[in-house]
C-alpha cells in the first residue's frame, strides 16, 4: 500500500473518544493512523481498532489501514528497538507495522518504558544517554524490516546533517522523514534535501497546532489575515487552505482534531487547487516559527544531538 496521502494524527485520542473518532475517521476517508508510545494511547488504540476491524458493519479491514509507530527517545539503545517496536505492535494489536520511525534523534537513559524524558534524580536535568549512536539505532531498524515486521522505516525529527549521517551508512534507505511544517515554518531546505534524496516528508502540526501555539503565545497559522483571504476566494477553511498547500508542497500532513467536524473538513482539500498567488502569498509566511521544540524537560537542548536551533 502506497502511504495515504494525508494521515490522521492520535496524540489526542483517549478512552473516552477513540472508538467513536477512529470509526468517523475511517468513515471520512482516513486511512493513515499516525500513533507513537509517546502518546501512551496505543493499548486503547489497539482495542477499539480490533473491535472495528471485528465489526462487520464498519467494512474496515487492516490491509485497508497504514499504521506508523514511533521509536521513543529513551528506546534508542540497540537492545531497545525490537523491544519497543514488540510493546507498540503488540499493544496496537497488529503483527506488523506499516511504518516504524525513529521519534528523534536525541537519546535519553532507559529507565522505565513511560520515562520518555528521563530525568536524572540529582540535578534534576534530562538524563541523556550520550553512548548512543543513531546510525546503530538505524541498523536495528534494518532488521525489523528484514523481518518483515514493518513495511518502512523512517525518521522524526532529524536533521539535515543527521539525515546524512544516517545515510552514509543505511543498507535501507529512509522512506520518511516527519517532522514539523506549516505555513510558518516551511523547512525549504530540508524538503529540498529529502526531494533529492526520494524521501517523503510528512508534516506534523500542519495547520500549526493552534491551541499549543496560543498556548505558548506564538501565532496562529488558521488565524493568519493571508490564509484567511485565501480562504474566503476558495470558499475554504483556513485549515484547508493550511492542508492543501502542504499537498500542493508534495508533503503529506499528520493533522489531528478534536472534533468530528473538523475530522471531515481536514480531509476535503482535494476539490481545490492554490493558484501561483496563493502560493507566493503563502511562501511570504515563513518566519521559522516553530511550535514543537521537543524540550519537555530541562537540559534536553544541551544534547549534542538535539536537532534545533538552540
Ligand atoms: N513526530 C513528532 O515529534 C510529532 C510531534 C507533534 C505531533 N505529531 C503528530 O502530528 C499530529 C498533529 O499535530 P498537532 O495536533 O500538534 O497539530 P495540528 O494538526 O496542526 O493541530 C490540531 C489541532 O488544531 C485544531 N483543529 C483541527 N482541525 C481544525 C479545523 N478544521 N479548524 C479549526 N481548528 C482545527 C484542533 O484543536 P482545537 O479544536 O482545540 O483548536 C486540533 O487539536 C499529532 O496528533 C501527532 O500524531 C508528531
Amino acid at each position: 500500500m502506497d502511504i495515504p496521502k494525508i494521515g490522521f494524527g492520535t496524540h489526542q485520542l483517549n478512552s473516552v473518544t477513540c472508538r467513536e473518532y477512529l470509526s468517523h475517521a475511517f468513515k471520512c476517508g482516513y486511512q493513515h493512523l499516525d500513533c507513537a508510545h509517546r502518546y501512551m494511547n496505543e493499548s486503547v488504540i489497539g482495542e477499539n481498532l480490533e473491535s472495528i476491524l471485528l465489526d462487520s458493519n464498519e467494512s474496515v479491514k487492516r490491509e485497508d489501514i497504514f499504521i506508523t509507530g514511533k521509536l521513543p527517545i529513551n528506546g534508542l539503545a540497540e537492545d531497545k528497538v525490537s523491544y519497543f517496536f514488540d510493546k507498540s505492535s503488540s499493544a496496537l494489536r497488529t503483527k506488523y507495522l506499516d511504518l516504524y520511525l525513529i521519534h528523534g534523534p536525541f537519546s535519553a537513559k532507559y529507565l522505565s518504558d513511560d520515562e520518555y524524558y528521563a530525568v536524572d534524580k540529582q540535578t534534576g536535568l534530562f538524563a541523556a544517554d550520550e553512548s548512543v549512536d543513531f546510525r546503530k539505532t538505524w541498523a536495528e531498524m534494518e532488521k525489523l524490516h528484514r523481518r518483515e515486521l514493518v513495511k518502512h522505516i523512517g525518521l522524526s525529527n532529524f536533521n539535515k546533517r543527521q539525515m546524512e549521517e544516517v545515510l552514509e551508512k543505511a543498507e535501507i534507505r529512509p522512506k520518511v522523514l516527519q517532522i514539523e511544517v506549516h505555513g510558518y515554518l516551511q523547512q525549504k531546505e530540508l524538503r529540498e534535501f529529502c526531494r533529492d534524496e526520494k524521501i517523503i516528508v510528512e508534516a506534523f502540526a500542519p495547520i500549526g497546532s493552534p491551541v499549543t501555539a496560543a498556548e505558548l503565545g506564538k501565532k496562529v497559522l488558521i488565524n493568519d489575515p493571508i490564509i484567511n483571504e485565501i480562504a474566503t476566494k476558495h470558499k475554504k477553511s483556513a485549515s484547508q487552505v493550511a492542508l492543501r498547500w502542504l499537498r500542493q508542497m508534495d508533503v503529506i500532513p499528520i493533522v489531528s482534531a478534536v472534533t468530528k467536524e473538523q475530522m471531515a473538513e481536514n480531509i476535503r482539500i482535494d476539490d481545490f487547487k492554490l493558484d501561483e498567488d496563493d502560493l507566493k502569498a503563502i511562501d511570504g509566511l515563513d518566519c521559522g516559527m516553530r511550535v514543537y521544540y521537543l524540550d519537555d524537560v530541562k537540559g534536553v537542548r544541551d544534547h549534542p544531538q538535539y536537532p534545533f536551533e538552540k
